[in-house]
């Protein structure tokens, strides 16, 4: 490890700010998540999760705050090796579920769900603008467990989440629930392939003023259909700004590697120039637990007309 881990002063603004899932450590072998009461740790090799194991014990004794468990998850080179989290210490009787806060908005984890447990910590900036930005209309594409939807909706938003698992969606309700907003009034939950949605959505003239493009790396949609984010994000972004209603903002973002900042101002400048729309480009600040180099690639698209 050589990188400290968060000092107290920064455990505590999490604390006061309503948010108790955080990065501890990040660095290029894996990184610590505090996950409420537990701890979650994301490894490249039991070298890295001995010496992360150990990092935390020094912190944890130093500090005062004790996980109540701590689970650890193989960061696989091949997406087709992802494993679910593995317990490590702690209670293995009580449920593998849970529930986070973050900026005082509560999201279901399930650590025995598959791969990711439930929230995706690095859009934490983004979720915050979409609240801030508070939209009457939005559209959040590859949902998984809606959290961009339920702070829209925190906002005031009418919903509408696309994902191809219905599973995951049952998860978004369910975080609506957790967050006193009844699901079923004034959102929809849509368990289709995107890219066959989108264009049903833009024939009926839908408009929406803010819509969330966070597609995976690599999937199978519809009818075996291939997504692969490399070069079918410019058609996803192009299509999506059909739906965009004047002055709307969109969010594109994706974790692949191989796709810089860069390319994503390229991808949305060939997308308004297709529309022939006005726009402007900005990024969210990186979030204070992401050290450079970690987290997703995000940018928000503002149509100025
Ligand atoms: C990276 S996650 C999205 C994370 C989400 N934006 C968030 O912040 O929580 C990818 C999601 O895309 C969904 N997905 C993959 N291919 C899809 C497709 N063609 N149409 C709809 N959903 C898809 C998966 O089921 C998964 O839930």
């Amino acid at each position: 490890m050589n990188r400290a881990l968060i000092t107290p002063a920064q455990f505590a603004a999490f604390g006061a700010a309503g948010t108790d899932a955080h990065r501890m450590f990040s660095d290029g072998d894996g990184w610590i998540e505090r996950l409420a009461e537990d701890v979650l740790i994301s490894h490249k090799s039991d070298a890295a999760l001995d010496a992360m194991r150990d990092g935390l014990a020094e912190w944890t004794a130093a500090n005062g705050w004790q996980p109540r468990r701590i689970f650890g998850k193989l960061l696989p080179k091949q997406n087709e090796d992802r494993d679910p989290p593995v317990l490590l210490s702690g209670d293995a009787a009580m449920p593998l579920t849970g529930v986070v806060c973050e900026n005082g908005v509560s999201y279901g984890l399930d650590f025995a769900a598959g791969y990711s447990a439930g929230l995706f910590l690095d859009q934490r900036m983004n979720r915050a603008f979409v609240r801030n930005a508070a939209p009457k209309r939005m559209l959040n594409t590859f949902a998984y467990t809606c959290s961009f939807s339920v702070v829209a909706a925190l906002a005031g938003a009418e919903t509408v989440s696309i994902d191809l698992s219905k599973k995951s969606l049952d998860r978004g309700r369910a975080n609506f629930a957790l967050n006193g907003i009844d699901p079923n009034a004034g959102h929809k939950f849509i368990a289709d392939d995107v890219l066959e949605v989108l264009p049903r959505l833009a024939r009926r003239g839908e408009k929406f003023d803010a819509i969330v493009l966070d597609p995976p790396t690599f999937s199978r949609g519809n009818k075996g259909r291939r997504w692969q984010v490399g070069q079918d994000l410019e058609e996803l972004v192009i299509a999506a700004m059909d739906l965009a209603a004047p002055r709307s903002r969109i969010l594109v973002s994706t974790n692949c590697t191989t796709i810089q900042f860069a390319d994503l101002e390229r991808i949305a400048r060939f997308a308004l120039k297709f529309h022939r729309r006005p726009g402007d480009l900005h990024r969210e600040a990186q979030p204070p637990d992401f050290p450079p180099g970690h987290g997703a690639r995000t940018l928000w698209i503002s149509l100025r007309g």
